[in-house]
């Protein structure tokens, strides 16, 4: 079943150079989650936080952490972001070799009560984690290729989400929807009425005021 629906905004899209005064927005913002993007430079070609900055910023907001692993080694990296204080853990399944890797993973985070959390990038299909959503807490469809901001929402994939919409319906499971690329009022509706309960938004978060922008997105649904 679907459940309320939660705005990540993307930090990735924030303004370093006024850090402190849009953290205070997002602090006073309706966003339930605040989404983190980590880059690694191999996985992705662009490097962006490493654990201290999850560390800084959960210090000055109350959200859930909502942390999207953009690397090679995501069995690695998982740990030191949850020691870090990461909520939510999502990783990529073409990071690693197999399902079986990717279920062990997802038991590992959940060992240690945080939220395990799948991606899958535009040109990986959602078949391979159909058989295994008990297994994992959040489903993430990018709707860009992971790396960069600003990029165009591809409508194509609402598809998976519809699908996975079904399957976790029809199995009455707890698992999200999260939806993260080029989501803004439109394409945020469009992710909704697919069946997504989590929008990732970048910059359309922070080219507008924050605040605004997350209850724009909010009253979509
Ligand atoms: C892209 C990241 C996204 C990014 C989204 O690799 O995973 O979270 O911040 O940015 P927008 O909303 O600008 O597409
Ligand atoms: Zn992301």
């Amino acid at each position: 079943m679907k459940q309320e629906l939660v705005i990540a905004p993307s930090i990735l899209s924030l303004d370093f150079s006024r850090m402190s005064e849009q953290l205070k927005e997002l602090a006073e913002s309706k966003a339930a989650w605040i989404h983190f993007d980590v880059m690694d430079g191999h996985f992705v070609p662009n490097l962006t936080f490493g654990p201290d900055i999850l560390k800084g910023v959960k210090k000055a907001l109350h959200q859930v952490m909502d942390v999207h692993l953009m690397v090679t080694n995501p069995v690695q990296y998982a740990d030191v972001f949850m020691d870090a204080g990461a909520d939510i853990i999502t990783f990529h399944v073409e990071a690693l070799s197999n399902m079986e890797e990717v279920v062990a993973l997802c038991r590992h985070i959940r060992s240690r009560d945080v939220k395990a959390g799948v991606s899958v990038k535009p040109n990986t299909s959602i078949d391979c984690i159909l058989p295994y959503l008990e297994e994992m807490d959040l489903v993430l469809v990018m709707s860009v290729e992971p790396g960069f901001g600003g990029q165009k929402f591809q409508e194509q994939q609402l598809e998976k989400v519809r699908i996975l919409r079904a399957k976790i319906d029809e199995r009455n499971l707890q698992v999200r929807i999260e939806i993260d690329g080029g989501i803004q009022q439109d394409t945020g509706k469009l992710a909704i009425e697919a069946g997504c309960d989590a929008l990732v938004a970048g910059s359309y978060v922070f080219k507008h005021n924050v605040k605004e922008a997350v209850e724009t997105l909010l009253c979509q649904q």
